[in-house]
């Protein structure tokens, strides 16, 4: 079948030639400037070789130096720089295909995305949290989330005769959850991340995070004290604002509110109140997930099960797992079409994960780890 003209007239190849010319000859050391002249350019000022990266060494284009990468692009490398499995020929091929075309997952379906799928629950699959969905970017991951949870609870509102009710989030200070519409009204750190943009008034508490400036004997007392206040705190909202309120969010570990960790007792205390009050529970995991705590969800260090879990960055790819609570809701968000979707759902990259086809969780089998989580397992172990 021929190209019709209108396609095959688009670009000449003369044209395409002299262009991708042009583009070679960037040197490394005008990267920097080409990228500003359109770009905001306030990230590191090194330019990357992806080539002679090995390992957890980036090495710098620009004065040919080598760099320990104790960065990991925003904790987002799942392994060291060109680990070998990538040289196989079927990895390759595979990766390629992949790239290629940026396929939209959530309308036509393939063999690579079954493979991801299956592989993602048998590899990080965190049951009883069966049903998931695969989104681009943990924001959206965390959004997305928060959009099952007001469906959920504003359904069963109306369906008890209250109205479209149960929209509010509630959430802790020093919460990084992203910078998308929604996430901007928990997140609370940096204040030019948020500042002048739309934001809910939802319900915000202190957070009783582990004080380790204090010293071992006087910690627990400390937390303990700060745990009883938050809880209060968490108590009257909901006495305040009833069946407003649809979940509450936290991340097991706060990441860029000052890597702040809480005690597994306070974690349970977090679902215990959501099962009286219906309310779900929402573990963002998007930072402190997939493998860099030493298993594959930070929550299982503290035998607390969430109802949605958020997870993105190592992954590769970004999404949520729901459980079983959702369904007391039979027209939930991950049930009834058109609720909870995107274009691409999420993009090829889904393939590196599928790549993982021989281990096992990384909790179980020490080689899977080292392949699949191998720079974080080095950070955790
Ligand atoms: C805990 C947490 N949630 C959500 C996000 C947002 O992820 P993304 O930058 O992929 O939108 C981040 C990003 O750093 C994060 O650390």
């Amino acid at each position: 079948m021929s190209i019709p003209p209108v396609l095959a007239e688009a670009v000449s190849p003369r044209n395409r030639a002299a262009k991708s010319e042009k583009q070679q000859q960037i040197a490394p050391s005008n990267v920097l400037e080409t990228i500003e002249q359109h770009v905001l350019l306030d990230g590191f000022k090194i330019v990357v070789d992806l080539d002679k990266s090995r390992g957890s060494y980036l090495h710098n284009a620009v004065d040919d130096g080598r760099l320990i990468d104790l960065y990991g692009f925003f904790g987002s490398m799942p392994v060291g720089f060109n680990h070998p499995h990538f040289d196989e020929p079927q990895v390759r091929r595979d990766l390629l295909r992949a790239a290629k075309v940026k396929i939209a997952n959530s309308d036509i379906y393939s063999v690579g995305y079954s493979e991801f799928v299956a592989t993602f629950e048998r590899v990080v699959g965190l049951p009883p949290l069966e049903r998931y969905l695969f989104i681009e970017g943990g924001a959206l991951a965390v959004e997305n989330c928060l959009k099952a949870a007001m469906d959920w609870k504003v359904r069963k509102n109306m369906a008890a005769g209250h109205g479209e009710r149960g929209t509010q989030v509630l959430h802790f200070r020093h919460a990084f959850h992203g910078r998308s519409g929604y996430t901007m009204s928990l997140t609370n750190t940096d204040p030019r991340k948020t500042d002048l943009f739309a934001k809910f008034d939802w319900p915000r508490v202190s957070c009783p995070c582990i004080d380790l400036s204090l010293p071992e004997s006087k910690r627990e007392a400390d937390v303990i004290e700060r745990e009883e206040k938050a809880e209060r705190e968490i108590r009257d909202f909901i006495s305040q604002r009833e069946i407003d309120i649809c979940a509450i969010i936290i991340e097991p570990i706060q990441g860029e509110g000052g890597d702040n960790h809480f005690r597994g007792e306070w974690l349970q205390k977090l679902r215990q109140i959501c099962d009286e009050n219906d309310i779900l529970l929402i573990f963002d995991e998007v930072q402190c997930g997939m493998g860099a705590t030493g298993r594959n969800w930070c929550c299982e260090h503290f035998d607390v099960v969430p109802d949605l879990l958020a997870f993105g960055k190592k992954a590769q790819v970004c999404g949520v797992m729901a459980g079983p609570r959702i369904d007391e809701v039979k027209d939930n968000a991950f049930r009834l079409p058109s609720r909870l979707n995107s274009t691409w759902g999420h993009g090829a990259l889904h393939t590196l994960f599928a790549h993982h086809r021989g281990g096992t969780s990384c909790g179980k089998r020490r080689k899977s780890r080292r392949i699949f989580f191998g720079s974080t397992a080095r950070v955790a172990t």
